[in-house]
């Protein structure tokens, strides 16, 4: 009798002093951009190496990660369904339209991007250029596809989602979410053809890490971003071509000189070493910057910064050099800077200031 009163009293006590459970805090709004890639890859087994990109929607990769209900009220939108090697200006375009329509809602807290790996570091630094608010915007993707064994796309969306319901993910720039890793939009690149561990920033590290959900941020994209940067793609119907041709030993003229004829408003030279391209090359690219079109010197290399007035006479050239910026990043840049300016002076501040 007196043990079960004891026990009795135990539980009463135990049901006083339990906290009662927080106000049903409201769960943050993200909204999931989907735009194909491996994330949204099917094949016919699950050990296969060859897939079909895009194949699989924004409400599948959704209904496959059940956890992200109790992390955030989720809303998909289908943008484009393609491997991010067909990603392409008019995607780029449509995609700041929906990302910067969505966060200019009160309603909505954040917003995640699925999108292939293959461009998904060009997408991401666009997007940091031309997003304009504070609110966290995370791509994310996955090496493989959601059919695999051992799909590593799951994950990365619930990490992604987590991140953008993140208050501490705010002002950061624009973010990806890879394996655990946090990477800044601008320094992030992909290093290896098919390894889940593919992605990394050689210059300045990541931003931060996160384990199911829970982050560590460490660093904030140091460079203007999102609502500061001066650029904007509002209303734009198209962005002006840029070009990118690789240097190598040997490199002769004729690939700068069709690309002035097809009509690239700007070159960069993805140069060997620190920018460098052979004597012929140079001369096609002086010829360029004398027919009215911006040339970049950026580097084939996987880090390090291409030097102004190193062993190419920049001042004396016309030509622009790329900094930090990798050959792909450097395109991008140029792209939106062609659109206030064909000035090589002033297209230089930008690639300090961005
Ligand atoms: N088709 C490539 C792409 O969409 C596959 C790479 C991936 O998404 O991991 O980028």
């Amino acid at each position: 009798m007196r043990t079960s009163i004891v026990i009795l009293l135990a539980i009463l006590i135990a049901v006083q002093t339990t906290p009662a459970p927080a106000q049903g805090k409201k769960l943050p709004h993200i909204v999931i951009l989907a735009t194909g890639g491996t994330i949204a890859g099917s094949a016919d087994s699950k050990t296969s190496v060859g897939y079909t990109s895009g194949a699989v929607t924004v409400d599948a990769l959704i209904a496959a990660v059940p956890t992200l209900k109790d992390i955030a009220r989720i809303t998909g939108e289908q943008v484009s369904s393609i491997g991010s090697q067909d990603m392409c200006d008019s995607v780029w375009l449509k995609l700041a339209a929906r990302a910067n329509a969505v966060l200019a809602a009160d309603t909505v807290d954040g917003v995640v991007i699925t999108h292939g790996t293959d461009t998904m570091e060009e997408t991401a630094y666009f997007l940091q250029l031309v997003v304009k608010s504070k609110k966290p915007v995370v791509l994310t993707g996955s090496m493989r596809p959601s059919t695999a064994l051992s799909a590593d796309g799951p994950l990365n969306i619930y990490n992604a989602v987590a991140i953008a319901s993140d208050p501490a993910a705010a002002g950061r720039g624009v973010l990806v979410a890879a394996n655990d890793d946090i990477h800044s939009a601008r320094d992030i690149t992909k290093m290896n053809t098919t390894d889940v561990q593919t992605f990394d920033s050689p210059e300045y590290g990541l931003v931060g890490t996160t384990l199911y959900g829970k982050q560590t941020f460490f660093r904030t994209a140091y460079r203007k971003h999102t609502v500061n940067s001066e650029f904007s793609v509002t209303d734009v119907k198209s962005l002006p071509r840029v070009d990118v041709l690789y240097a190598n030993s040997d490199m002769s003229a004729d690939l700068i000189d069709a690309a002035v004829k097809l009509g690239a408003k700007g070159i960069v030279i993805a140069g060997v070493g620190d920018g460098n391209m052979t004597t012929p090359a140079l001369d096609a690219l002086s010829r360029a910057v004398k027919a009215g079109v911006v040339c970049v010197r950026s580097s084939r290399l996987p880090s390090g910064r291409t030097w102004r007035n190193s062993e190419v006479n920049d001042d004396k050239m016309g030509f622009v050099a790329a900094g930090e910026l990798n050959p792909s990043k450097s395109r991008i840049l140029l792209k939106l800077a062609l659109m206030k300016t064909k000035d090589a002076a002033q297209v230089q501040k930008y690639f300090e200031e961005y």
